[in-house]
């Protein structure tokens, strides 16, 4: 300085001088964390940490204890010499010595201040991020990060679903997630992870970019399958799905999409993790007639359980972590020949290997590969069927999170899991047992335009064929009773 100060600096102490080391060396790894995260093309997860949440906060506590250190020097040098005549905490503009004070202070406090509303919004769009949400904590978040990269929304954020709009949510989700951070801190979460209950109202998440009103008409789907036998005996069918929709140009809603809380609703009571029964379901039409619909047994008192309204979730609630089931991905596998329908027993023995039980997914992919090597040996083609096995395997199941399609069930459906069948299946009815819900038999959701393979597929009926189950004509709501996912039961 060129004027020399006569007064005692407070910042002449250890605890300052450790605190500015401190807070210059945040700040310039701040700069370099920077520049590199802004400057590098593949984003590594736990830089955006680094940079926007770790070296701010060293920087933060570098000020703290700066100013700390300096209060405790003023109190020190009070008690030391009683009544010594120290400087106060005036500022006198007279001094040039103030003034370039004053101008660094002001100057430093702006710089910071602009920095940390930067860092703050960066760490704000950090935490908002997909590679935040996916992939910081890799091993709970692997199943859902992994499902959703092969899902309808695999470019939607994580949390346009999970956050919701508005300060409210953010802030709700903050908290859970520091709860969560804890958790996976200490390795207290749960394998698998439950389904979260607060995704709700569909209206406030899936309504921001899906219209309700929106009418899809029939869609045409063929499933295609493959039997457990030594042939593979590919058995097909296609449907024509009535999914119709809110028709906004004057109709009555209608179809599958019916329930669009659109002048209806539908309420009901729920047991179990994932909803999977459903013994009371409450209907009100537009014009406020209201009907309850129960199951034989149901004794509950609706007015003391848990009323859900139903919405999009309650079909579609694995829009963007779909589990596929080994008997599924198979097929699909099969269906596109990425695995050969004419090597006997594909079928049945991959889906075997997947099914067996691994503690790790490296376990189990090495396993698959000597497995299917035994059964196969020195048949042209195993290679592609063990890295077909091992990518299905990769995707969907995650034995170290203990998730796989058993975890989650699918509820657009009624195959596999009861799905529809919950209230769709001839078994709810009005108090005096005469009335059950529409829609409770095999063509009023869609028709079988054809089935089985071959020739037969060619024989499309547009007003259905009756199921034509193995070798009998079939109509029960007990599917998910016999497929599980992973061969029927017998
Ligand atoms: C299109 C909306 C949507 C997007 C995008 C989405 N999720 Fe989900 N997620 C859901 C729904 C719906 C459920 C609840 C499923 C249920 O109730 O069965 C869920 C459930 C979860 C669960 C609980 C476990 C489970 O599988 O039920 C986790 C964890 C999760 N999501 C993480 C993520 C992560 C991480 C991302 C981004 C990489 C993400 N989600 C993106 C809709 C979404
Ligand atoms: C941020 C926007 C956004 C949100 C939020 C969103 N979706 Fe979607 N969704 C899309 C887009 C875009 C597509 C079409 C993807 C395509 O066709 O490539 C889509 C497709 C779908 C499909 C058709 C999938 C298929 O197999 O063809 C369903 C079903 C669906 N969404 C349901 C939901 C549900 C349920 C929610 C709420 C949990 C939701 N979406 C939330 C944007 C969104
Ligand atoms: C009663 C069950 C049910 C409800 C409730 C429901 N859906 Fe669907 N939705 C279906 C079925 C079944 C299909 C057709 C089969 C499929 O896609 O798996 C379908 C198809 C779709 C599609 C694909 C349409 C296309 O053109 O390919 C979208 C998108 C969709 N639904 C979004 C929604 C949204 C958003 C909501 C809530 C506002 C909703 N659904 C509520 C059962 C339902
Ligand atoms: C929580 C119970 C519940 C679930 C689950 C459910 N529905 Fe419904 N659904 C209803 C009720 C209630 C009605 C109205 C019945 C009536 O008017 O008799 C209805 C009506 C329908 C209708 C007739 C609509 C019309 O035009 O009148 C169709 C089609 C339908 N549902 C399809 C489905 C499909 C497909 C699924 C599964 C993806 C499904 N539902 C799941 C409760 C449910
Ligand atoms: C409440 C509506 C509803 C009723 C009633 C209904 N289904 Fe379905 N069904 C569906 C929906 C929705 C799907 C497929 C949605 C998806 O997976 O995309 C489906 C799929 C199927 C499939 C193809 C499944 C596959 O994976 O190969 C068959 C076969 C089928 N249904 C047969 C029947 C039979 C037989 C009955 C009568 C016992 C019946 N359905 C009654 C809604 C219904
Ligand atoms: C009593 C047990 C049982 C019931 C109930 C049952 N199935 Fe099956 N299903 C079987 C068996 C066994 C096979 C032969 C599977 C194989 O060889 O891979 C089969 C095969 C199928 C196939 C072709 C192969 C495959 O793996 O998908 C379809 C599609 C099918 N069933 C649909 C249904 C539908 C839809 C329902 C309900 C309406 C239903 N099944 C009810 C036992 C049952």
């Amino acid at each position: 300085m060129s004027q020399p100060d006569s007064r005692p600096s407070y910042l002449r102490n250890w605890l300052s001088l450790a605190g500015t080391v401190l807070g210059l060396s945040a700040f310039f790894a701040f700069v370099l964390l920077f520049a590199v995260d802004t400057f590098s093309h593949h984003g590594n997860p736990y830089m955006g940490i680094l940079t926007y949440v770790v070296a701010p906060g060293f920087l933060l506590m570098g000020l703290a204890m700066v100013a700390v250190g300096a209060w405790m020097h003023r109190k020190h040098l009070r008690e030391a010499e009683p009544g010594a005549d120290l400087p106060s905490l005036t500022i006198d503009l007279g001094r040039p010595a103030d003034q370039r004070r004053l101008l660094l202070f002001g100057g430093g406090s702006v710089a910071f201040l602009l920095l940390t509303a930067f860092g703050s919004f960066q760490t704000y769009h950090y935490t908002e991020s997909v590679q935040f949400c996916g992939q910081v904590c890799h091993t709970p978040m692997k199943p859902e990060f992994v499902t959703y990269q092969v899902s309808p929304h695999a470019k939607i954020e994580c949390v346009k679903c999970h956050v919701g709009n508005g300060a409210g949510a953010y802030v709700k989700a903050k908290m859970n997630g520091v709860h969560q951070l804890v958790g996976v801190i200490t390795g207290d979460y749960g394998r698998p992870i439950k389904p979260p209950q607060n995704l709700r109202p569909a209206q406030d998440i899936c309504e921001q970019c899906h219209w309700a009103q929106r009418e899809v008409g029939k869609l045409d789907r063929t499933y295609t399958h493959f039997l457990a036998d030594e042939t593979n005996t590919q058995f097909s069918v296609r449907l024509s799905l009535n999914v119709g929709g809110g028709n906004p140009r004057g109709g009555e809603p209608g179809g599958i999409h019916w329930h669009m809380n659109l002048g209806h609703k539908v309420e009901y009571i729920a047991t179990g993790e994932h909803r999977e029964n459903i013994p009371w379901v409450r209907l009100t039409d537009p014009n406020g007639v209201v009907t309850e619909f129960t199951t034989k047994d149901f004794k509950g008192d609706p007015s003391k359980e848990r009323v859900h309204t139903m919405d999009c979730m309650d079909c579609h609630n694995r829009p963007a972590h779909r589990f596929l089931s080994p008997n599924d991905a198979v097929d699909m596998a099969m269906a596109s020949g990425k695995i050969d329908p004419s090597v006997p027993w594909a079928k049945s023995n991959v889906v075997q290997v997947l099914t067996a039980e691994y503690a790790t997914e490296s376990e189990a992919l090495a396993k698959i590969a000597d497995s299917l090597q035994a059964h196969y040996a020195g048949k042209s083609g195993v290679q592609t069927m063990i890295a077909e096995a091992q990518r299905i395997y990769s995707q969907n199941f995650f034995p170290e999170m203990k998730a796989d399609w058993r975890a989650y069930p699918d509820n657009v459906s009624h195959k596999n899991w009861a799905g529809c069948f919950r209230c769709h299946d001839g078994l709810h009815k009005t108090a005096d047992r005469k009335r059950t819900l529409k829609a409770s038999d095999c063509n009023s959701c869609h028709v079988i335009l054809a089935q089985g393979s071959g020739e037969e597929l060619e024989k499309l009926n547009p007003k259905g064929h009756n199921f034509f189950h193995l070798d009998a004509e079939y109509s029960d709501f007990t599917c998910h009773n016999c497929h599980t996912g992973a061969f029927p039961k017998e």
